[in-house]
């Protein structure tokens, strides 16, 4: 498709509908999301748990990028792009590992963690290593999570920190530890996994377990005072009062959105379980259970449900036109024990079971969408949120 097509069809885009056909399964809209969205955005690669020691790394990957998440053992991560500057091989091809230099499988090259070409062999005397380090992308890590960002010149990851510095420090999340970590491979296009998430509409058809948890279904005249009632009490939880709404605005700063709200769980519940009933200790600061639970997210692709006693990490990644990863991370207490403290059984259930059937109506709506007699449809009072997600992403897109 030419600049020229894409551009019409923005223009043609009905707006508050469900996108037109094109931007779910077009590769050149891909490679424009590509350009101006997944490379200017900050993403969450792995919480910082996974990489303690000196030469510790895991792999970040996305479409068909690998980035090489490593602790260079003098205070920093690095982000290195995981393509040899001799021929472009892959260096590292394991998924996680320790390793003191990194060492290139096809002709050996050698680099230091921090990216620094160490050994080339039969490069000859003039040759200049230092033009030959490693590219990187930027790394940030905030409150225990890395985020990186491949942009040359990325938005200042400062202006999210700012705002969601105070509402995060509670739950102490540099100490917590990974329970649980699982990946949910979706054949959909990443926008609609994203806008499934953006939306509740769906909860109560697809979601049991999710709705008796928490209460999506309350009518307002009982959430209400319910929601003041908790605000009241978070604050003598060790919880903040504050909520930060600076979402989806594309203009000038694609990839900064951030937002902390916090609700109302369902009556008799305190987290978000099979019986409403704590799962894993307090996490960090937090002194009692308020009865609410709250909506975090960073970047477009980074959403969090922090619960009194754990925290869910969502993140979305494309892999390409028509297929994205859905990957969760459990975070608890990082002195609790499994098995005594918590069970990962009973800690991922909920999510567990709530994300395998998003997976199922997400597959069934990338199936619908491609249809010859798909058209966009209107978004209702309860997806405005997802409604907002895709008005950012035509903006992006422009
Ligand atoms: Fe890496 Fe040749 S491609 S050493
Ligand atoms: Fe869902």
């Amino acid at each position: 498709m030419s600049h020229a097509a894409i551009a019409s069809l923005l223009l043609e885009q009905p707006p508050n509908h469900s996108l037109r056909q094109a931007f779910y399964t077009d590769p050149a809209i891909y490679e424009r999301e590509m350009e101006r969205i997944f490379l200017k955005s900050w993403h969450y690669a792995g919480h910082i748990s996974r990489i303690p020691n000196k030469g510790d790394y895991f792999l970040y990957e996305l479409d068909f990028e690998s980035v090489i998440i490593v602790n260079a053992g003098d205070g920093r991560i690095n982000a290195l792009i995981n393509v040899c500057r001799h021929r472009g091989s892959r260096i590292c091809a394991e998924p996680c590992g320790n390793e003191r230099l990194l060492v290139c499988p096809y002709h050996g090259w050698t680099y230091e963690l921090s990216g620094v070409l160490r050994g080339a062999g039969h490069t000859g005397g003039d040759f200049d290593k230092s033009k030959y380090g490693l590219k990187q992308a930027h790394a940030r890590v905030f409150h225990g999570m890395i985020f990186i960002n491949f942009d040359r010149e990325p938005i200042a990851f400062d202006l999210i920190a700012a705002d969601m510095d105070e509402p995060l420090r509670p739950y102490r999340l540099a100490e917590a530890k990974i329970a649980h970590r699982q990946n949910y491979p979706i054949a959909a296009n990443w926008k609609l996994a994203v806008e499934n998430y953006c939306e509740c509409y769906h909860c109560v058809p697809s979601h049991p377990e999710y709705s008796i948890a928490h209460g999506r279904a309350i009518p307002n005249e009982v959430m209400k005072p319910a929601l003041k009632e908790i605000m009241d009490r978070a604050e003598s939880c060790g919880l903040t009062r504050i909520f930060v709404t600076k979402e989806w605005k594309a203009s000038g700063a694609v990839g900064v959105d951030r937002a902390y709200d916090r609700y109302v769980l369902y009556k008799g519940h305190v987290t978000g379980s099979r019986d409403g009933r704590p799962v894993a200790p307090l996490l960090g600061d937090i002194r009692g259970y308020d009865g609410g639970t709250t909506d975090m997210h960073i970047g477009p692709f980074t959403f969090f449900l922090a619960y009194c006693d754990h925290i869910v990490v969502y993140r979305f990644t494309p892999r390409d036109v028509d297929h994205c990863d859905c990957e969760i991370t459990w975070l608890v207490r990082g002195d609790a024990e499994e098995g005594k403290d918590y069970k990962v059984e009973d800690l991922i259930w909920l999510w567990d079971v709530t994300t395998i059937a998003d997976k199922r109506i997400i597959e069934n709506n990338a199936t619908g969408v491609k249809s010859r007699f798909y058209e966009p449809g209107p978004y209702t009072k309860m997806e405005d949120f997802a409604r907002r997600f895709i008005d950012y992403y035509l903006d992006a897109m422009k």
